[in-house]
């Protein structure tokens, strides 16, 4: 018989597994963290050690998301700032506000995201350049205007790292009437491996995750019409939608020093739609 002792040391092995996986002590802003997948990304960090900065428009929002992450009893602490990325003052005043809070950024995850849906004939002018400033220019210009907190804290063996949060549609030419909020996400996936070339010399990794269907606001229309929600999943490969756990995984290998040499790739997290073939053209 072979006994086996629960008090001994954890070996390095060990040690090493936790660390992969921890951001223990990081700085980390999450834009709309207070709702959606934001919200279950800002809940995963502060979980795994990180001190997570909660931002978008309706402050009151975020400090209520921050007051309930922190009753979790997470590791990290929590903080709540409103700011609307969708402006360059907005985008100027965050970054100010980030400042008064941390010397240093470990975590950038641009999350704030908006669409419209119309169809092609009738699509407003006016939703192109709304939709394109919250989820294109935002993380430019916020990568821009953080670079300073990003570079002091990142480290060669450490870097700093960037997760911009892309989509499906940015991947494959499908737009469903959101023709502005497809070509938005596409280019989010170009920028961040032209931005993890730009910054790897500067030890700041960027990295997109590309989530196919999870609940929240903007997936509302989907998961809360059951015929909807039934056809949906029944073409996941997988056969339902994304969930909180899912997204921790992804964001804590990309965090910890797991994903300290991981730069410029473009992470689906859709339960295999990324891979449906398209309908086949001869049967
Ligand atoms: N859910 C999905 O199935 C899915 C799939 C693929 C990709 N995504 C992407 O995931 C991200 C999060 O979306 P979600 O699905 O979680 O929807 P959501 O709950 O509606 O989250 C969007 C967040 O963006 C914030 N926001 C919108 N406009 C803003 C602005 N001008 N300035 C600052 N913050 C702003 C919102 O907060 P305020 O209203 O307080 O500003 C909100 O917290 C988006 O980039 C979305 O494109 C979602």
């Amino acid at each position: 018989m072979t006994t086996v002792s629960t008090n001994a040391p954890a070996a390095p092995g060990q040690e090493d597994f936790v660390r992969l996986f921890s951001t223990l002590g990081k700085w980390a802003l999450v834009t709309g963290g207070a709702t959606g997948i934001g919200r279950m990304i800002a809940s995963a960090l502060a979980r795994s050690g990180a001190n997570v900065i909660i931002a978008s428009r309706k402050e009151s929002a975020c400090r209520q998301a921050a007051e309930e992450i922190a009753a979790e009893a997470p590791t990290g602490a929590l903080f709540a700032i409103g700011a609307d990325v969708g402006t360059k003052e907005g985008v100027a005043d965050l970054c100010e506000k980030v400042a008064a809070l941390t010397d240093g950024l470990d975590i950038l995850v641009n999350n704030s995201g908006k669409t419209w849906g119309a169809p092609f004939e009738s699509f407003p002018y006016e939703a192109w350049q709304s939709v394109l400033s919250v989820n294109l220019t935002a993380p430019f210009a916020l990568t821009q205007g953080l670079l300073p907190l990003l570079r002091r804290n990142a480290q060669p063996d450490d870097p700093a790292r960037i997760i911009n949060i892309g989509s499906m549609v940015g991947t494959q030419p499908i737009a469903e009437d959101a023709y502005s909020y497809a070509a938005s996400k596409a280019a989010l996936h170009h920028l961040t491996r032209i931005m993890a070339h730009e910054l790897a010399g500067s030890s700041i990794t960027v990295n997109a995750i590309a989530p196919g269907v999870f609940e929240s606001r903007m997936s509302a229309y989907v998961t809360q019409d059951e015929d909807r929600l039934d056809r949906v999943e029944s073409k996941i490969p997988l056969g339902r939608l994304g969930n909180a756990a899912d997204l921790a995984g992804l964001v804590h290998m990309l965090c910890g020093r797991g994903g300290a040499y991981m730069t410029g790739a473009i992470l689906n997290l859709d339960g295999g739609l990324g891979i449906v073939p398209p309908a086949s053209i001869f049967s």
